[in-house]
């Protein structure tokens, strides 16, 4: 019996919650490196900095994610050939006992690589949740006329920040360029939201750690972030990764609540909307709190000519699995839960 009980514990809750997802590629690799911790395998050494991390703190660390997206990111690689081979691929069925053992035979000769891609937090960036996050630019756009202001905090590599440049295909929801290059397919439920064209005029980001997707090593770490077998998100990311590159919009390193202080205020003839996803989570209380005030003032100083809303696509803190996607609208400060979608934007249920 090893130490590794509380890891153990969370690899098997988070390979549950991957296969729930539409991973069970990722399911079944956890369940692996769970049974190889608990038979004290290779795995031990390798995540030993864990052994007695609570299982608190290993959900609030990302650390479940850590553990499976490492090997991702050195079969996305030429560095271990045989696991890049045993690895999913398109028109492949999976093979997961052929890909763990490939994994864990690449422990011992890749220990440095392996265990230096821990030492991160995970740095995602879900293009497709922009599905979830377009019905509440439109209703902002169709109630008041205007072009849009966009500031995202938390924005990782700012893929979402072009979400107007995407192709949307959700259900009755068609928006946006046919020819795009990204196209958003998700579910929907619900009567679609205002179908408005709209032009965004400003666009900007912040990150506490962007990634700089003009470096071949970030772009390699933030894709490895995708699931391997969903093999269509990886595709999307790749190609909102080009035209965040050919845009060059460049994400700010900043905290949110500094940079909203910052940056962030109404201006006349526009309709300025702060938006995040999956980002609140991670604010320490006293920032969630802050934020939520700045954000307040910012709305106190709106006006019919100079609106401001809040978007925002995240999970309520009681369960983490669903996703709430909330609009307040200044002047007035109203609130409305417009609908919930899948942590990945794989489906919106239109509320409003
Ligand atoms: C799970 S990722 C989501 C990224 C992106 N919003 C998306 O939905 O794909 C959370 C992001 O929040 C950022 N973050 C966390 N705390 C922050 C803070 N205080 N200020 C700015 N960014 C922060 C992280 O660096 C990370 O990029």
């Amino acid at each position: 019996m090893t130490g590794f009980t509380e890891l153990i514990g969370a690899l098997r809750i988070q390979a549950e919650i991957c296969g729930q997802m539409g991973s069970p590629f990722n399911e079944g690799l956890l369940d692996r490196i769970a049974r190889d911790l608990q038979a004290g395998g290779p795995s031990c050494r390798l995540f030993e900095r864990w052994e007695t991390t609570a299982l608190r703190q290993l959900a609030d660390d990302g650390v479940m994610i850590r553990v499976a997206n490492t090997f991702n990111h050195l079969a996305m690689g030429g560095e271990a050939p045989a696991l890049s081979a045993a690895w999913p691929r398109p028109g492949e069925p999976l093979d997961i006992d052929g890909a763990w053992a490939a994994a864990r035979a690449a422990i011992g000769p890749h220990f440095e690589m392996l265990s230096t891609f821990l030492d991160h937090e995970p740095q995602t960036n879900e293009v497709r949740r922009a599905g979830g996050l377009l019905g509440g630019f439109l209703t902002v756009a169709a109630e008041t006329g205007l072009p849009l202001r966009c500031f995202e905090i938390g924005a990782s590599a700012g893929l979402n920040l072009y979400w107007d440049r995407f192709r949307y295909q959700m259900g009755p929801v068609a928006w946006g360029d046919p020819d795009a290059s990204v196209r958003v397919d998700a579910d929907w439920e619900g009567d679609p939201p205002p179908r408005v064209p709209v032009e965004v005029i400003e666009r900007a980001g912040c990150d506490r750690r962007p990634t700089d997707l003009t470096d071949p090593v970030q772009r390699r770490r933030l894709l490895a972030c995708v699931w391997p077998d969903m093999l269509d998100r990886l595709a999307r990311s790749r190609r909102a990764i080009d035209l965040a590159l050919a845009e060059g919009v460049a994400v700010e390193a900043a905290d949110a609540l500094d940079w909203t202080r910052a940056r962030v205020r109404p201006r006349a003839g526009a309709a300025t909307v702060l938006f995040h996803s999956v980002f609140w989570q991670y604010l320490p209380k006293a920032t969630q709190e802050g934020l939520a005030a700045a954000i307040a003032e910012i709305g106190a100083s709106a006006t019919a000519d100079a609106p401001f809303a809040w978007l925002r696509f995240e999970p309520p803190p009681t369960n983490l699995r669903i996703i709430e996607v909330w609009l307040t609208s200044w002047p007035g400060g109203v609130e409305r839960r417009l609908a919930l979608a899948h942590p990945h934007g794989a489906s919106t249920i239109w509320l409003a």
